[in-house]
């Protein structure tokens, strides 16, 4: 049995006092949930503060980005033991925004899950096909290449403690959500590939969260599919009410 995640990412939202209060609210509507993990993935500027917020607590923290360089002259970057120091045990890497706004590309990913791995945190890697790649047909061939590239070089043991976001570019931000059906079959794709890569073991212990228009309404149907393991959800969690909901349709049933 793989324990579900709901992770919410925040992206470039909340302020240190915002992010606090959307914490001291969200604690108690999830203090009885302790069959799913949850992950907040605040801003760097509020991550010690919601992590400081969350202790006690089985709610974890995670960056969403970092880079792989332990220290030195990158301006404008930060490290693992930062990330680490501010309180988070899990780091979202690769997210289509960073890839598509900000030039990431497989390699970097690579580098950066193992950076994480080798730091005992655990990377929320994200993949996913934009509208052009699926209208062409190309979603397996992307998932497939983002899967080699991003997991390359890691051990068996490692690919099973990961988590994987699978995230339709076409999904994220725009409401339009891919169906249930949609989502199963892509990480139905996704699992194969991991099996492939690092065994079956592996592929079975390897959580596959979706993201990409995730809401109340449509939590319980996707989460209910086999190989889907929980949501990975911008928008619908940076409310605390809207994200604990998602939360309770994750969960398994
Ligand atoms: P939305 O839930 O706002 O579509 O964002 C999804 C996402 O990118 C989570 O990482």
């Amino acid at each position: 049995m793989r324990t579900p995640v709901l992770a919410a990412n925040w992206k470039m939202h909340k302020t240190v006092a915002e992010a606090t209060a959307f914490t001291t609210a969200f604690l108690p509507l999830v203090a009885d949930v302790d069959d799913a993990a949850i992950v907040l993935a605040p801003p760097f500027t509020a991550l010690a503060a919601v992590a400081g917020a969350c202790r006690g607590s089985r709610v974890a923290t995670a960056a969403q980005n970092v880079h792989w360089e332990p220290r030195g002259a990158f301006t404008g970057e930060v490290s693992l033991d930062m990330v680490r120091d501010a309180g988070a045990s899990h780091v979202i890497i690769g997210h289509s925004e960073r890839r598509h706004l900000f030039g990431e590309d497989d390699g970097a990913v690579n580098r950066k899950t193992r950076a994480v791995l080798a730091d005992g945190l655990t990377p929320i890697v994200c993949i996913g096909e934009t509208l052009a790649e699926r209208e062409a047909d190309e979603t397996a061939a992307v998932l497939d290449r983002q899967i080699d590239g991003g997991l390359a070089g890691l051990t068996p043991d490692e690919v099973g403690s990961i988590i994987i976001a699978y995230e339709p570019v076409w999904a994220i931000g725009t409401g339009r959500t891919a169906t249930p059906d949609q989502a199963q079959e892509a990480h139905a794709h996704v699992r194969r590939r991991v099996a492939a890569l690092a065994g079956r073991a592996a592929a079975d212990r390897c959580r596959l969260l979706y993201g990409g228009s995730v809401k109340p309404a449509n939590a319980g149907d996707l989460s209910a599919q086999p190989d889907v393991d929980g949501a990975l959800v911008g928008g619908a969690s940076l409310d605390p009410q809207s994200f604990a909901e998602i939360v309770a349709s994750g969960r398994p049933r």
